[in-house]
């Protein structure tokens, strides 16, 4: 169902990468709700082709960008504002990648070179695009500008590795740029924290299914969907939530404050 919610909006989505990304829901989402979207990744997640099929359903066109380089980024932030014809209301950062995750190092046993580039292209990253954007006047008055996040950053989950520290800075830049960007131009900046999903980044982290499962049993509402955060990212991008900003807005079926639910305790 579309209430336009969108309509004549227009924003960049990062990262999709198949049918089963955030990132790409939200993308369909946002058209339906009337909204006129660029597309972008890393040239390298281009290659692989899926985001054509997207780029075809939501009339967008499609710009790459490796978001640990500037220069790709103020090329995207330049491209997007020329199709346009001018700045944009909306950004979804819906980006994560951990290199020691990927080369199974252990979290005590961190390759730093790795964890700077984790670091730079997970949370370094949402700070480029914000100052970028501000530099280049590319978000209009009230605009809205969204990271994805994960309880990973308040709370220790071992297997999460590195992320956490990603996630936890990650979730700094939105407080800190959210402030300078509010007073300068209204603009608003918030991380949504998701429940697990079963998506590439996601099915990344060790043990991903007992992860999966526990959240599932420990969150009063159940894990919330790929689309169900698709659609809060919608609300977050409209009208209705203007005076939202700097916050890390738990998205989780209730996990983030629920200490013990029944059906756990019944498997003890
Ligand atoms: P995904 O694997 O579909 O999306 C991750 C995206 O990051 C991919 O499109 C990938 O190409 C992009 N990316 C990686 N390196 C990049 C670079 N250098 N430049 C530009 N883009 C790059 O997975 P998902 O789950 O949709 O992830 C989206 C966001 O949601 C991430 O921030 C993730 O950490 C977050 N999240 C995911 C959860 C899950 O369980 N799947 C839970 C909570 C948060």
């Amino acid at each position: 169902m579309s209430n336009q919610l969108l309509k004549g909006k227009r924003g960049i989505i990062f990262g999709a990468l198949d049918e089963k990304s955030i990132a790409w829901i939200t993308a369909i989402k946002c058209f339906e709700q009337g909204a006129s979207i660029v597309l972008t990744n890393a040239p390298v997640a281009l290659r692989k082709g899926d985001i054509n099929v997207l780029a075809e359903k939501v009339q967008a066109p499609v710009i790459p960008c490796d978001v640990s380089l500037t220069e790709d980024m103020e090329n995207l932030i330049d491209k997007s504002v020329e199709h346009f014809g001018g700045p944009v209301d909306f950004i979804l950062h819906s980006i994560g990648m951990s290199l020691n995750v990927r080369k199974g190092r252990h979290y005590t046993d961190l390759d730093y070179g790795f964890n700077a580039k984790t670091l730079d292209i997970s949370a370094i990253s949402f700070h480029r695009l914000l100052a970028t954007c501000m530099k280049k006047d590319a978000i209009r008055d009230w605009g809205s500008v969204v990271g994805l996040s994960y309880i990973a950053a308040q709370r220790v989950f071992p297997d999460y590795n590195e992320m956490a520290d990603a996630k936890a800075l990650l979730e700094s830049v939105a407080r800190s740029f959210g402030y300078h960007y509010g007073v300068k131009k209204h603009v608003r900046v918030n991380t949504i924290s998701q429940s697990p999903t079963r998506t590439t980044a996601g099915s990344g982290v060790k043990g991903f299914d007992g992860f999966i499962t526990y959240a599932e049993k420990m969150s009063p509402l159940g894990n919330a969907s790929a689309e169900d955060c698709a659609n809060y990212c919608v609300v977050m991008f409209s009208d209705l939530t203007r005076m939202v900003t700097m916050q890390n807005l738990f998205h989780d079926g209730g996990f983030s404050f629920t200490g013990v639910t029944g059906e756990v305790i019944e498997k003890m």
